[in-house]
């Protein structure tokens, strides 16, 4: 159970370091209100008014095999799907409660889920929220739709834990023993601390270290997040870049950053502050620049259907994925090389990988390269770009660049930008880059 660096990775996690890309979907009741996933607490919703949701929830359009084609041609190697969020609604069979899509809708969609992702050659991603705002044992905090009710601290002593944990315990058990192989788990997520008179929920609440472990004994290849108040197999930064590769300790481990595309991971109808399709290409090269992996969430709406908007987004993402997936997947940070200004590197085995954040005119200097590549061309087509290595004894003139720093190899490059989201120059490393 130990913190899991860069030199203790384990083999059967290893797809997860090489994917880098990943979809989350965030699915369930909260997509008919269509107003954010937190919608039952922002709007302090009372259980008995919430669950009238689940008899207006027919989600007829929602095709999981058509989100798995999605992914897959978006370039993605694994998909996460909320089984729980914290409204508390089973997107399963489960036979520890009727609030379920199984008694409601008469569908399972986790079945519908991993039966999708196994056929098209995905690895399986599961969320599981921690919280529970329907369940009667689960007591209130300041999280909760309640936190606010006059009699709600008074009726707190009723709502007891250790039933509540149980719960969550057996639900846990039962979507990692009825599904087959789940390859990833996303627990969500621990507040271990107080706030307004309130005390929040951590590992002890959770009984973390017995369901971490109990995990790990059904699914012993499983992938967790450290969402559980203690520190499992990677970190997960939510909705920021990190500024460098992460650490804790001074050590690097494993990260994912997950990003929503217009900033609430349920469906959100009247929300448009999407990112843009550039901008999503960017953040992907940003995070494998530094190491990381990129979870990009999708919200499919009332109906189950992914929204237009999304599907726009996921396809053009795909287009610069199918020309560009050597410098994404498998790829990793460039340790020991220096970026030229406003690009960003990766690098797999002997191939460094050069993301032009922005276009610069006629000439890329790359320092400390010279001597040090076999060959130079844009990924996207192919073509071949000259190199040049000034020396420094030149001095520019009228017409003439001047010398550069020794060590210095340049690259010519087209006036034209490539027709890309963002263009990548590929370069064959000679073996003396590589010691
Ligand atoms: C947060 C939110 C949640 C979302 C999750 C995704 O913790 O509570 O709504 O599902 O992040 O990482």
């Amino acid at each position: 159970m130990s913190r899991s660096s860069a030199a203790d990775r384990r083999a059967d996690h290893r797809w997860f370091d090489e994917a880098r890309f990943g979809l989350f979907v965030h699915f369930g009741l909260y997509s008919v209100a269509a107003r954010h996933e937190w919608v039952m607490t922002r709007e302090r919703r009372t259980v008995e008014d919430y669950e009238r949701y689940a008899e207006f929830f027919e989600p007829d359009l929602f095709d999981a095999s058509k989100i798995a084609t999605l992914a897959k041609s978006a370039g993605m190697g694994y998909a996460v799907l909320t089984t729980k969020h914290h409204d508390g609604f089973c997107m399963w069979d489960s036979r520890f409660t009727t609030y379920t899509s199984m008694h409601h809708q008469h569908r399972d969609f986790v079945r519908e889920w991993v039966d999708a992702l196994r056929a098209a050659g995905l690895k399986v991603g599961l969320y599981h929220s921690l919280l529970d705002w329907h369940h009667p044992d689960f007591p209130y905090d300041f999280h909760h739709p309640r936190r606010d009710d006059a009699d709600a601290r008074d009726a707190h002593p009723e709502r007891t834990m250790a039933e509540y944990r149980t719960y969550l315990h057996n639900q846990v058990r039962e979507l990692l023993t009825n599904y087959g192989t789940i390859d990833y788990l996303f627990f969500d997520f621990s507040y271990p601390w107080e706030s307004d008179g309130w005390t929040g929920k951590g590992k002890e609440d959770w009984g973390s270290d017995e369901l971490l472990a109990m995990v790990r004994e059904l699914q012993p290849g499983i992938i967790v997040n450290d969402r559980l108040d203690i520190p499992a197999d990677l970190v997960t930064p939510e909705q920021y870049q990190p500024s460098a590769p992460m650490e804790i300790d001074g050590e690097r481990v494993r990260w994912e950053a997950c990003q929503t595309l217009n900033g609430s991971w349920g469906y959100d109808r009247d929300n448009l502050d999407f990112k843009s399709t550039d901008l999503i290409v960017r953040m992907l090269s940003d995070t494998v620049s530094k190491g990381g992996n990129l979870l990009l969430n999708i919200g499919p709406d009332g109906r189950g259907a992914v929204s237009p908007v999304d599907e726009h987004t996921l396809a053009e993402v795909g287009k610069w994925m199918r020309l560009h997936r050597n410098a994404i997947v498998g790829a990793d940070a460039a340790e020991g090389f220096t970026a030229p200004e406003g690009a960003v590197l990766t690098k797999r085995g002997d191939r460094l990988y050069i993301h032009l954040l922005h276009w610069p005119f006629g000439h890329l200097h790359l320092p400390d390269l010279a001597g040090k590549v076999r060959f130079a061309r844009l990924l996207n087509d192919g073509s071949e770009l000259k190199m040049t290595e000034f020396s420094p004894e030149t001095v520019a003139l009228t017409t003439e660049p001047g010398g550069q720093p020794a060590g210095t190899l340049t690259l010519e490059l087209p006036v034209r930008r490539p027709d890309v989201l963002v263009p990548v120059i590929e370069l064959y490393l000679s073996p003396d880059a590589l010691r």
